[in-house]
């Protein structure tokens, strides 16, 4: 399939796990990536194995914890491929501690990255999106619709994504641009992978949301990501997509 052909996508977390594998699938289609992350070692990899296969990308290391960063990122990536069609905001970070644990510096990091930057990355990428036709994908979590014990930075933040998502595709939804979400349940990913657990924590309440059915690869996020993406997602619109094994089935 080549469904990306002629397209360019901005993809956030690029030098990782589920925002490698999208950056690698869209470039696979045809995109001309610009993948942004603030881990410069994994970027590289990232871009190493693009254009080894063939395919169009740039990378360019920034923090976006900060608006102006999210601003240069996306006036870098319309520089540096003429267009925007699609942003994907993938980076994100998670800390687990009971919430009374919870220091000030973590409650903000952890909105920073996972609701802050998609917010002022897609207030940058609209005024592009809107001329190319284009979407965003925004990648939220099982946490984000429903509660889950030691994680309230996090559950707080992917429930506010899933409604920022909601927000601006009513917003939008007398233009072109479509946005979206996918809310994966558990991904292995060095995120899964390196996550610690503070002491005393009490693993009955963890394993209510651990997954039903395993973890996911990341490759099943990069796909969904690409048909959303696509143009054949055209009526896809406002959707939080669970790829998540039935945990937020009830
Ligand atoms: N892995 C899972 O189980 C899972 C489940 C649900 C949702 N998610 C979400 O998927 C997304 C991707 O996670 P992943 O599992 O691929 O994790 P990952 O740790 O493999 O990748 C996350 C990437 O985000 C980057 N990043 C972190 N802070 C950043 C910053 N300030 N500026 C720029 N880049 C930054 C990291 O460097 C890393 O490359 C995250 O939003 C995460 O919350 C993951």
């Amino acid at each position: 399939m080549n469904r990306f052909e002629g397209k360019v996508a901005l993809i956030t977390g690029a030098a990782s796990g589920i925002g490698r594998a999208v950056s690698e699938r869209l470039a696979s289609e045809g995109a001309a990536i610009y993948g942004v992350d603030i881990n410069a070692e994994g970027l590289a990899e990232t871009e190493a194995t693009i254009k080894d296969a063939g395919g169009k990308i740039q990378v360019g290391v920034h923090d976006v914890t900060h608006r102006a960063n999210c601003l240069d990122a996306v006036a870098t990536a319309v520089q540096a491929h003429g267009k925007l069609d699609v942003l994907g905001n993938v980076a994100g970070i998670v800390r687990f501690a009971p919430t009374t644990d919870v220091s000030e510096e973590d409650w903000r990091l952890i909105h920073a990255v996972n609701l802050d930057a998609p917010f002022f990355l897609s207030q940058a990428a609209i005024p592009r999106l809107l001329e190319t036709h284009g979407n965003i994908v925004n990648i939220a979590s099982n946490a984000g619709l429903m509660g889950q014990a030691y994680t309230a930075a996090y559950c707080s933040s992917k429930a506010g994504l899933v409604n920022l998502t909601r927000s601006m595709a009513i917003e939008h939804i007398n233009t072109g641009l479509r946005v979206n979400a996918i809310a994966p349940g558990g991904v292995a990913t060095t995120l899964t992978q390196t996550v610690s657990f503070p002491d005393g924590l009490d693993w009955d309440l963890i394993k209510r949301y651990s997954g039903l059915r395993g973890f996911s690869e990341a490759s099943e996020i990069a796909g969904a990501f690409a048909y959303i993406a696509s143009d054949e997602a055209k009526s896809v619109h406002g959707s939080i997509f669970s790829i998540d094994g039935g945990i937020t089935t009830g």
